[in-house]
């Protein structure tokens, strides 16, 4: 059985669309329909005629798509496919964090489950973290979740009275100054581009502004370093997240070169998704991925506020 021509397929008699994030394996993101970050899934997943979606991603990716499109099929391939950082707060946790901050506004990265979305104001994700903070009245106090290293660069950028939650993920912490110090003086040339997750953004966010030797240096999405790599004069990137991106990287700018930070940075949640799966996603019609209405219908109205701010 060739995998390939059976996915396409399945997809193709099911009307099925797949969409994978940019950390997925290669082959995942060779067959994808369309490949992207947090955002762009979730603007692909509500615009889709297509009846199922497909989603290689992490489950709080799919319920995201579900929420979104609660009319349509939403399926994950693997349900173990979870976040380390969606899982550092809960609904519960959330509420009792609100009580004890009476009239602030909740900002939640994308990043969370379905409950924790349901009890949040406005949802962000890293390429809109920014923008989002700042649409919302400057008055009011800031709760932001879950992740503290995006947290802290939002409120650095903005000068907001932001309070953090102290959360982050288990594969973007490790990238630390020390370990981008260390890579920077392998590849002295190259672009630095960060992911706002890792630990070492807010102090390189610092830098880069105060220290000219740091001009090279950017914080982005990873769709943001997809197309900052597209259209820079430079031929030479510094790549500070998960290595699945260096994939798409290199297959788009064949004539530029790419080195991860960190030959560590491997999220195994996104690696969960193999074509074997995908392929049983399709054929069985597994495993489907719905948020219960009343969570859902709570939850859209703060992905819809970041949607209208992107
Ligand atoms: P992006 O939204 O930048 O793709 O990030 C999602 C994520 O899970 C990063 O670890
Ligand atoms: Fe979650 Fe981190 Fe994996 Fe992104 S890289 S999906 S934040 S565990």
């Amino acid at each position: 059985m060739n995998i390939v021509n059976e996915i396409n397929r399945l997809k193709k008699s099911r009307n099925a669309v797949i969409i994978a994030h940019n950390y997925q394996i290669p082959e995942i993101q060779d067959i994808a329909d369309f490949v992207g970050d947090s955002l762009g899934l979730s603007q692909m997943a509500a615009k889709t005629e297509a009846e199922v979606i497909v989603f290689c991603g992490v489950h709080f990716m799919a319920e995201t798509a579900s929420i979104i499109s609660p009319d349509k099929r939403v399926l994950i391939p693997d349900t173990d496919a979870g976040c380390s950082l969606a899982d550092t707060i809960n609904a519960a946790q959330l509420i009792k964090w609100k009580e004890e901050n009476p009239g602030a506004v909740v900002v939640s990265y994308i990043n969370t489950t379905a409950e924790v979305k349901a009890e949040t104001d406005y949802c962000c994700t890293s390429s809109n973290a920014v923008k989002v903070v700042e649409s919302i009245p400057l008055d009011k106090k800031i709760l932001f979740l879950p992740d503290k290293f995006l947290g802290n660069y939002v409120k650095t950028v903005t000068g907001r009275d932001i309070v953090l939650w102290n959360g982050f993920c288990h594969v973007h912490e490790k990238i630390g100054e020390l370990e981008l110090d260390e890579a920077k003086k392998k590849y002295p040339e190259a672009d630095v581009l960060i992911h706002p997750e890792c630990g070492c953004s807010s102090s390189c966010m610092l830098k880069s502004v105060v220290y000219s030797d740091c001009k090279n240096l950017k914080i982005f999405s990873t769709e943001g370093m997809m197309t900052y790599t597209k259209e820079s004069a430079s031929d030479e990137f510094l790549i500070a997240t998960e290595v699945g991106i260096l994939h798409r990287l290199k297959k788009e700018n064949p004539a530029k070169s790419f080195y991860p930070a960190s030959e560590n940075s491997v999220c195994e949640y996104m690696k969960m998704i193999t074509m074997e799966k995908l392929y049983n996603s399709l054929l069985n019609d597994e495993f489907e991925v719905k948020v219960p209405e009343g969570i859902a219908a709570k939850a859209r109205i703060s992905i819809e506020r970041m949607l209208s701010v992107s």
